[in-house]
């Protein structure tokens, strides 16, 4: 017998993604893997259970899981899924280490080997791995459906026999992932589309997309990325030139989609309550940020909130309203991540610590929070009174 993976079904109640795919149940086995998939664990998803079996996986409940060598999940592991969790086993997820010490420490005791997809290197060999952009790509084209849904006018001009309908006009704020791709679906629906981004590279790609590239491009902004590509805080100063250039800018727009994330920090706030006043009625604003503490004043997590007049969508989970899709490709990042794990020869399991996309990702490891990010002060003191 091979070595055991578990594909939970999982328990947030707002999750409706699964961690494996039919094609990835494929590759596992070739792989040498045994999988067991929780019983209705991709009904969400649109995978019925007798799809991963006439590929080979058998059918399971949560009492699997105890003799699992690799759990594979979307979302990080509850207290009470941890328990159910042989110690030794490698457990996969988008694990939101941030702000989550207590999470990570229960992981650590429980004797799991963790790792985190979000923290993937951007990096050519990581890139089919990266579950950033594949879920962002994902949550960026669903934001301007579902503005779409909750506009009351149409989106593209339409000029006809009864008149023209004017084009809807849509500001997308950050175009990292989710903006790039909310500007082409945007733009493919007729909207007149404009952008903003804190970082230089971004003027170009969203001048590429066929929209108007709106920011303050002082000396700030032309330092304003990480070697790692992200974007950094900006100062105070940039923030009240930018918030008075998109003040002027938004009151003429129809529908604002607010994307703009910096890694391990609360997401900037970028548009006030009196910025959507100055909108017509009607409006519509999405914060797909509202996750790490919104983009947009007054948005609600996980629905939408009536706020001056402006409908804010602050759907969580927005790569999870697209289940289908969202988990076709999450299932092949991690089975990506996963191979890499596996010597090809014995067609068993064995880490190599020294991996650059294991040393990035491995949270927990030996009973211990391992990731430098994330190490908790106590335990780095007692850590360094032993070595
Ligand atoms: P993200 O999700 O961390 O942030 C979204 C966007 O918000 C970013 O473009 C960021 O610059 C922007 N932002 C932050 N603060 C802002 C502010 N105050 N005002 C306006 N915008 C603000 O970023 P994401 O989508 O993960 O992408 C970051 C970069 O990484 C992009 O350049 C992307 O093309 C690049 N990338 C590289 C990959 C690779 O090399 N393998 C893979 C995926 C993305």
């Amino acid at each position: 017998m091979g070595n055991l993976v578990f594909v939970a079904k999982e328990t947030a109640a707002d999750e409706t993604r699964v961690a494996a795919s039919v094609e990835t149940v494929k590759k596992m086995k070739a792989l040498g893997l045994d999988v067991v998939v929780e019983t209705g664990a991709g009904l969400l998803s649109r995978i019925p259970d007798g799809e991963y079996e006439t590929v080979g996986a058998r059918l399971g409940s949560v009492a699997d899981a105890a003799v699992a060598d690799v759990v594979l999940k979307v979302r990080r592991p509850t207290a009470a899924e941890i328990s159910g969790y042989k110690s030794g086993a490698i457990v996969i997820a988008i694990m939101d280490p941030y702000g989550n010490h207590a999470a990570l420490a229960d992981m650590a005791r429980a004797g799991l080997i963790t790792f985190a997809m979000e923290l993937m290197p951007r990096i050519t060999r990581a890139q089919s791995m990266d579950v950033l952009s594949s879920q962002a790509n994902l949550a960026g084209y669903q934001a301007v459906i579902e503005a779409a849904e909750a506009y009351d006018r149409a989106m593209p001009m339409m000029m006809t026999a009864a008149g023209t309908v004017p084009a809807a006009k849509v500001f997308v704020m950050g175009a990292g992932v989710a903006g790039l791709q909310a500007i082409a679906t945007a733009r493919r629906l007729g909207a007149v589309v404009s952008a903003t981004d804190v970082r230089p590279a971004a003027k170009e790609q969203v001048a590429s997309l066929g929209a108007k590239f709106i920011a303050v491009e002082d000396e700030e902004f032309k330092a304003a990325e990480t070697a790692g590509g992200y974007a950094k805080e900006m100062s105070k100063d940039y923030q009240a030139k930018q918030a008075a250039l998109v003040a002027e800018h938004i009151s003429k727009q129809d529908i604002v989609i607010a994307t703009a994330l910096i890694p391990g920090r609360p997401a900037p706030r970028l548009v006030s309550r009196d910025m959507l006043k100055s909108m017509r009625p009607g409006a519509v604003a999405v914060d797909l940020a509202v996750e790490r503490g919104g983009n947009i004043e007054g948005a609600q997590a996980g629905g939408i909130a009536e706020v001056e007049g402006v409908k804010v969508i602050g759907f969580a989970n927005m790569p999870g309203r697209v289940p289908a899709s969202a988990s076709l490709l999450y299932a092949k990042n991690l089975v990506t991540f996963l191979e890499t794990m596996v010597n090809k020869e014995t067609k068993t399991l064995g880490l190599n610590l020294d991996d650059e996309l294991i040393k990035a990702t491995m949270l927990t490891h030996d009973g211990v929070v391992v990731h430098p990010s994330f190490i908790d002060p106590d335990q780095a003191n007692a850590k360094k009174g032993v070595l």
